[in-house]
């Protein structure tokens, strides 16, 4: 696991979207996991910049996202298909062709399941994930629970969650009670990891995630097997670890004044 603390949220968005540039640079092809939330806001800001002053090219990368409310069409103000959209793919040359989300509205889930694990494969797996997490430790809607889903599956959102994504909805009673995820072997099978964490709230999160023991109840503590995982933090979310055992980039890291 690579650890990398930055100075505040603007430093994480810059570093995670110069993250993704190289990859994308690298390989312009390749498949990329995408990520909603607030987290990613600042990164695909930057990226939407890099692609309108042409340093970046989409036109051949295909892309998954992590997950979807059950319930809500894609064209729901609150769905992750919209959010993708208005943040992200409206504003790059995409082909619509090549980009993916869980679908939350089906008949069968076990076929809207299958079927999406069936596009990952055919598209040759996904080649750098990125994620956020949640307070509760939470990738993608892998929720804290006794056994985790390894592939894409319906869950129930923990209160907590509920409560977390309420901000987005005039009312809490509005927010779907279940999503569709990607499961925790998905993600863990994706080439490269990059997650994402911002602020206080996410400090117990993070510290659990690099010193905890692995843990389904701390589902982020699995990213702990895999063999090549990049967390950015900033200062606030990075605040509970001990800064001498992990490795920080020097260059960005401002220790806080007296
Ligand atoms: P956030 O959510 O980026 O809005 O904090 C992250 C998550 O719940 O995975």
């Amino acid at each position: 696991m690579r650890f990398i603390v930055v100075e505040d949220y603007e430093s994480l968005s810059r570093k995670a979207a110069e993250f993704i540039g190289q990859e994308i640079i690298s390989n312009p092809s390749m498949v990329l996991g995408l990520a909603t939330g607030s987290t990613p806001l600042g990164t695909y800001r930057h990226l939407v910049e890099d692609a309108k002053s042409g340093k970046l090219d989409f036109s051949r990368v295909t892309t998954f996202n992590l997950d979807e409310y059950i319930g809500l069409p894609p064209s729901h103000e609150q769905s992750y298909s919209s959010f993708m959209w208005r943040h992200l793919f409206s504003e790059i040359s995409i082909d619509p062709a090549r980009v993916h989300l869980p679908l939350g509205l089906f008949e069968d889930a076990e076929a809207a399941c299958a079927q999406y694990e069936k596009l990952i494969e055919q598209a040759g797996g996904i080649d750098l994930q990125l994620l956020g997490i949640g307070n509760n430790g939470h990738i993608g809607f892998n929720e804290p629970d006794d056994k985790l889903g390894a592939r894409t599956h319906i869950v129930r959102l923990t209160e907590d969650t509920i409560q977390a994504n309420a901000r987005f909805f005039e009312k809490e009673s509005e927010v779907p009670r279940e999503a569709i995820t990607m499961g925790v072997g998905t993600i863990m099978q994706a080439k490269k990891i990059l997650l994402l964490a911002s602020g206080w709230s996410k400090a117990k999160a993070i510290q659990q995630t690099i010193h905890g023991e692995v843990d389904t109840e701390v589902p982020s503590t699995v990213l702990q097997m895999h063999r090549d995982v990049t967390i950015i933090a900033d200062f606030e979310a990075a605040s509970l670890l001990d800064l001498s055992e992990v490795y920080i980039c020097l260059k960005e890291y401002q220790p806080p004044r007296e």
